[in-house]
């Protein structure tokens, strides 16, 4: 497996990158902007394909990397559910799993340093954002934090780990860059208390100051969407309310990009055909899926994913590929809900 620390000495932020082997796809965690030339450039000395970039929450110190990510390499952006950015393009709930080629992550709800903090765990290590530092946690004093939560999430949660558990945290502010689970059960100050009510007096007296990116770091990370009006000015776009009148129409290919996780938790609409955006490119090519089903029918291709994020940036891929019918469902299947759009099982 590939896996790296990177470490950005401006906000003391880990960023992991990881992938199965060389030539596999990559997924990244807390990107920071600052410091993307360096990531585009491993991933490319590394040889492998960046294809999911997640932040673990909104982040009040550093600018996030996942919107210059998503321009660089195209790559999927995902966030919790709960958190307020505009668009991202996939959104995990507590359980979710993440999945690229050979590897697996679990997202874990842990609200507390933030209302929206994830943790993932995958096989014997667990990526802590700020739920979890070596020997501290993170502050829980703004953006919705909650000291109550914030215990119920590391005693709860992350502490029913096996001990084992690598403990890898989003920041470290005194050099220390992996523990485990039961070293911090022991050792870990803050975690020393007798009750919730005791963890919730520490947190609530520590004082710090506000992190000097706080006013630029939030509103700039809240928008990190891709401009689905761009794309509707070229005139490439469906509202829900026009998809749905067309939907089950002859001249049209419904085409679902969304992961097979996401398809099971939201349903699929009617008629549609499974294309990962993974694998875009190669259905694009001459000869590839989407290239040949566009050639064979005479239809008009239809993308649509979760939000209309990854859908936007694949009718703009095959617009480039010379399909100059193809749509895409601005607002995604969270658009099509909205208008009560009908879903159903899929069949994978
Ligand atoms: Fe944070």
């Amino acid at each position: 497996m590939i896996f790296r620390q990177l470490f950005d000495s401006v906000s003391c932020t880990y960023t992991y990158l990881l992938a199965a082997r060389s030539g596999a796809e990559a997924l990244i965690i807390d990107p920071v902007l600052d410091k993307l030339d360096r990531y585009l450039k491993l991933i490319e000395e590394l040889d492998v394909k960046l294809v999911k970039a997640l932040d673990t929450h909104v982040h009040a110190d550093h600018i996030t990397g996942l919107g210059a990510l998503r321009d660089r390499t195209h790559c999927i952006t995902v966030m919790g559910e709960q958190s307020d950015v505009d668009v991202v393009s996939m959104r995990a709930a507590d359980g979710d799993h993440i999945d690229i080629e050979g590897l697996r992550l679990t997202a874990l709800y842990t609200p507390g340093h933030t209302d929206d903090s994830y943790c993932f765990l995958m096989h014997d290590r667990v990526f802590t954002g700020d739920t979890l530092f070596i020997r501290g946690t993170g502050r829980t004093d703004f953006q919705n934090g909650d000291p109550r939560a914030q215990y119920d999430s590391i005693f709860n949660k992350l502490l029913t780990l096996p001990d084992d558990t690598l403990v890898y945290p989003g920041h470290d502010y005194k050099g220390d860059t992996v523990s485990t689970i039961a070293e911090e059960r022991a050792h870990n100050p803050r975690l020393q208390v007798k009750s919730v009510e005791q963890y919730v007096e520490i947190m609530t007296n520590l004082d710090l100051a506000d992190p000097k990116m706080m006013d630029v770091a939030v509103p700039a990370n809240l928008r990190i969407g891709l401009s689905q009006e761009e794309i509707e000015a070229r005139g490439w776009s469906l509202t829900a309310r026009e998809a749905l009148q067309l939907s089950g129409s002859e001249e049209l290919i419904l085409v679902d990009l969304r992961d097979v996780s996401e398809r099971k938790r939201h349903g699929i609409i009617r008629g549609s055909v499974h294309a990962p955006y993974t694998e875009l490119d190669d259905n694009l090519k001459p000869g590839g899926l989407l290239q040949t089903l566009a050639a064979q029918t005479h239809k008009r291709l239809v993308f649509y994913c979760a939000y209309g994020e990854r859908s936007a940036m694949a009718v703009k891929s095959a617009q480039d590929t010379g399909l100059a019918d193809a749509r895409h469902i601005k607002g995604g299947v969270d658009a099509w809900k909205r208008i009560d759009g009908p879903l159903e099982r899929p069949s994978d």
